[in-house]
């Protein structure tokens, strides 16, 4: 089953420095949560490299709340999880895990597990709350406060720049389907890169464009609800420009962080031995991998994806010259995000061969993850890649066993990939909290660490107290 198928530039510089951040108090070195000591590194089981990145992830509307303060303006999902119909419940982000309040809590915790790398997502309605235009600076004193309090704890910040939440404002002027928000994606991204680029070293540009074209497109089930096949292409190219446009913008900045986007792949296997199988799954892995993968890592759509197909003529006239080497302007890394395999049958239908979970799509498959970085190195060369997204919602509140399992094997098939020489520097978890999961609200709890419904109060589920045992040892036990 297919996933979620249900239901300026100059002033910004001045406006960063004009609201230096309230400071918080020193941090201890970090340390283990209780006071047993952390056994010893490959004490037994998989010993991942020196340095390698543990980390996890969250992302701004999902775990943020504080929809309507300090000046952040709404996005796509304020106005979309606000409309009947839309998500489970009539869930809403507007308190979400309450993080923006709780940030030096949040930040306490990911000391606690060890975390040595936090994926988060800038809130682009927050710092610009009209989407362009003057920096509200108590928005971006949030992430200031994040990264400083990150930084303090010896946690690597690594910022993304676009989680779906595209600013209300511009979506009223026509948001993705509009080539002129690329170019306002990439002012947005370089009044971040002057603000908080001497702090950020790792940007990441989007998050899955592949699921913005898809739910937010075609089948409409996430914001901004459009259902329309030819918007969604002409979108899906004006996000992979943005993300070209930001990464020359960065670079025009001079400053040295590194960037890529964040694109979630999954390996495509024909369900039998059929030719038909095959010709199906070689047709959806350019659908789902390799659309995104090639412009962005070879500056060009796949050889005769443009042209072959009558129903990619929209995109066709969208993509103008020079636009295929902007999308491949070079990046630093590759982030990845692995949920889930592709099993295609001769007649092109999905089918699912493992088990799943409570989120249908989300068919269990350690073995693709190997085989996804292993392709990558394969055909894209040896670019960095760091895993950004991985893991699975649990029906078992804080004895989340079957999490556990899951990550292991998912961390042991990491393991394998960098055996067989794959560059990956990092793993980070979906999600460190329970968080307001799209179209399906709070009815799917991804977290590491549970947040209460009514109260937001924290408390460590298994996974966390496992997964602080892994970044010590740096590896699963066997
Ligand atoms: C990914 C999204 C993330 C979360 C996980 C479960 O597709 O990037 O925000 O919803 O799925």
């Amino acid at each position: 089953m297919r996933r979620r198928h249900v239901l300026t530039l100059a002033a910004a510089g001045a406006a960063a420095t004009a609201c230096s951040p309230p400071e918080e108090p020193a941090q201890p070195a970090p340390s283990g949560a209780t006071g047993t000591p952390p056994p010893k590194p490959g004490a037994a089981g998989l010993v991942f490299p020196a340095g390698f990145a543990w980390g996890a992830s969250t992302s701004a509307y999902q775990v943020e709340g504080a929809a309507a303060e300090d000046g952040r303006g709404p996005s796509v999902w304020d106005t979309f999880s606000h409309q009947a119909g839309h998500t489970r419940g009539g869930d809403t982000g507007d308190v979400a895990a309450d993080h923006y309040h709780r940030v030096y809590e949040d930040l306490d915790l990911m000391r606690d597990l060890g975390l040595k790398s936090y994926r988060f997502s800038i809130s682009w309605s927050r710092v610009l709350p009209q989407g362009r235009g003057a920096l509200n600076a108590k928005g971006l004193d949030f992430y200031h406060r994040l990264v400083d309090g990150l930084l303090a704890r010896g946690i690597v910040p690594v910022a993304t720049l676009f989680h779906w939440d595209t600013p209300q404002a511009l979506q009223d002027k026509g948001g993705w389907e509009q080539r002129d928000c690329a170019q306002w994606f990439a002012d947005y991204a370089q009044q971040m890169f002057y603000s908080l680029g001497d702090k950020v070293a790792t940007w990441l540009t989007l998050n899955e464009p592949k699921t913005v074209v898809s739910l937010g497109y075609t089948t409409g089930v996430h914001a901004p609800g459009r259902k329309d096949r030819r918007a969604a292409d002409v979108a899906g190219h004006h996000l992979l420009l943005a993300h070209g446009l930001a990464v020359r913008a960065l670079r025009a900045t001079g400053r040295k962080g590194a960037i890529g986007a964040a694109l979630n792949l999954s390996p495509v296997y024909p369900a039998d031995g059929s030719p038909g199988a095959a010709r199906q799954a070689a047709a959806l892995d350019v659908e789902e991998n390799r659309r995104w993968l090639d412009p962005v890592l070879l500056g060009k759509y796949p050889d005769g994806w443009l042209d072959g197909q009558p129903a990619n003529a929209p995109v066709r006239a969208a993509v103008r010259p020079g636009d295929e080497a902007v999308i491949g302007e070079r990046s630093d890394l590759l982030a990845v995000q692995y949920y889930n395999p592709a099993f295609v049958t001769a007649q092109g239908g999905r089918v699912t061969k493992h088990p799943t979970t409570q989120a249908s799509w989300l068919e269990v498959y350690p073995d693709g993850l190997f085989d996804l970085l292993t392709r990558i190195k394969r055909d894209y060369g040896d670019i960095p890649l760091t895993i950004t997204e991985n893991g699975m919602p649990s029906t078992n509140d804080v004895r989340d066993d079957d999490r556990i399992a899951f990550l292991r094997e998912h961390f042991a098939a990491a393991h394998r990939a960098i055996q067989a020489g794959v560059r990956l520097q990092g793993f980070h978890v979906w999600s460190l909290l329970d968080n307001f999961e799209w179209a399906e609200g709070y009815s799917q709890r991804w977290g590491l660490i549970r947040v209460d419904q009514d109260t937001r109060d924290r408390r460590r589920k298994a996974s966390a107290e496992w997964y602080r045992g892994v970044i010590a040892r740096n590896g699963p036990d066997a």
